[in-house]
């Protein structure tokens, strides 16, 4: 009995110091049916909990760099309770020289953001005068050795490279000639070409974990036959210069279709890497969340992702909502319902997610200098969290209900 006891609170303890501390995961990650695993004895179930950064507006560099150091950044992220990253980028920064020669400095001066060039300069002076590929690859080395510091608060942030459009700018619309194959800024070679180069340069860095191969297809050109020509190759492209990421496939509609995959599954030539990304928001439906009975809504909106993203997870692939998010100022009731049922439906599946977004504020969006972000979980200035109770109703969905091998 007394053994007894002493073992189970011994493991609770460890339970206690782990959660807290965030342990070393085994990497590289696979998938194992539904669930993502890594690659300790036996495969240990790791719980996606991301939070998006953006990387691919119009500057073409990692947001927020003009307001806080890189690895302060990186220890907010850890501290908030996220294990992982999911960074975006723009096609063109891989493909297109135009980019290759332009530095930090240059690319916010055309901008006209000379705040933005102060606040760097003081915050990141090791990178703003890289060319914004060689930033890119230097932002990327520094979180991943951040992730290696060998103290009892290791950060171990995962990452996640997201090829969110081709042209560097905000996303998305149906016309904005990014949106599907065959559009303006979407030339299938050029996007392969683009995904070899990312999955090649990241093909060491042992914290990248997956690769999204393209962010929200959407407009007139959507065509089912050319989603799976298309994402197959993108696939097997990806996995044949870095076995080692996940490669995270998404459907048509901004991420919210893969409806067609019930009666034909990708054929991939690999197995245990694939996983499925889809996106949600309270405006996905537009105002029905204000108008309606929201558990009405909430019952039909449930009942029809599952019929177009969610039975994936019965079909035995890992099911990563890769953005989701809420204007954190709590005064939007449309959001405000839609967080309730967002929750519950994440927690009842136990699914991997990212949230939209980490960013305070923006460098430039939409034509705005230093544009707010109410759905980043930073305040403008990147020091402090936006509101501390969001977090703390986020957190639940932080840890792994199920599948981890330690139960008790
Ligand atoms: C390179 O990028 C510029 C600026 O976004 C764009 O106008 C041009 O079409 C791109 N060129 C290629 C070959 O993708
Ligand atoms: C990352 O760590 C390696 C090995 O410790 C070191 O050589 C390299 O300079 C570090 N990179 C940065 C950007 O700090
Ligand atoms: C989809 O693309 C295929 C192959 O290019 C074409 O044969 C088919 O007509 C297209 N379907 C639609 C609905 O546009
Ligand atoms: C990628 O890295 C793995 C080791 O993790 C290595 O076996 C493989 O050859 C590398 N692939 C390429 C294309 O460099
Ligand atoms: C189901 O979701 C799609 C968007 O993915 C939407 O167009 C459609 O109206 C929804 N149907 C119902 C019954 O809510
Ligand atoms: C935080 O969100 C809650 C609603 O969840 C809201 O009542 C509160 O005013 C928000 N606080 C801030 C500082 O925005």
């Amino acid at each position: 009995m007394g053994l007894k006891f002493s073992s189970s609170l011994l493991l609770f303890i460890l339970a206690a110091v782990i959660h807290h501390h965030h342990p070393t995961t085994a990497l590289p990650l696979s998938t194992n049916s539904r669930w993502i695993v890594d690659n300790g004895n036996g495969g240990e179930r790791v719980k996606l909990s991301c939070v998006n950064w953006v990387s691919h507006l119009d500057a073409v560099v990692a947001e927020g760099l003009s307001k806080q150091p890189v690895d302060a950044i990186s220890n907010k992220i850890s501290a908030m309770g996220f294990n992982c990253v999911r960074l975006t980028y723009p096609l063109f920064l891989f493909t297109n020289d135009s980019f290759a020669s332009v530095t930090v400095r240059q690319s916010l001066r055309k901008l006209g953001l000379i705040e933005s060039i102060a606040g760097f300069q003081s915050n990141n002076p090791s990178i703003i005068d890289l060319p914004l590929l060689q930033a890119f690859q230097l932002e990327m080395e520094l979180l991943d050795n951040d992730s290696f510091v060998s103290s009892l608060d290791r950060n171990n942030i995962m990452m996640i490279l997201d090829n969110q459009i081709s042209t560097p700018g905000w996303c998305c619309s149906d016309f904005d000639g990014n949106g599907f194959f065959g559009d303006p800024y979407f030339n299938p070679d050029v996007w392969l070409k683009g995904l070899t180069k990312v999955a090649t340069m990241f093909n060491g860095s042992t914290n990248v974990v997956g690769m999204s191969l393209r962010n929200e297809l959407r407009g007139p050109r959507q065509n089912v036959s050319v989603w799976y020509r298309y994402m197959q190759k993108g696939a097997e492209a990806v996995h044949a210069a870095n076995p080692n990421v996940l490669v995270i496939v998404s459907g048509l509609s901004y991420d919210k279709d893969l409806s067609f995959l019930h009666t034909q599954p990708l054929t991939l030539t690999f197995s245990q890497k694939l996983v499925y990304e889809i996106h949600w928001y309270g405006f996905s439906n537009s105002e029905d969340w204000e108008t309606g009975n929201p558990n009405d809504v909430c019952g039909r909106v449930v009942e029809n992702i599952t019929a177009k993203s969610g039975f994936l997870l019965d079909q035995g692939y890992p099911l990563f909502v890769s953005e989701w998010g809420v204007d954190q100022r709590g005064t939007n009731e449309n959001d405000n319902r839609f967080l309730n049922c967002f929750l519950a439906w994440a927690a009842e599946y136990d699914l991997d997610w990212a949230l939209w977004t980490l960013a305070g504020s923006y460098y430039f969006r939409q034509g705005v200098v230093g544009m707010e972000e109410f759905y980043g979980v930073l305040n403008w200035d990147w020091c402090k969290p936006r509101n501390s109770s969001f977090l703390e109703k986020i957190s639940p969905l932080q840890s792994p209900f199920q599948g981890n091998k330690l139960e008790f």
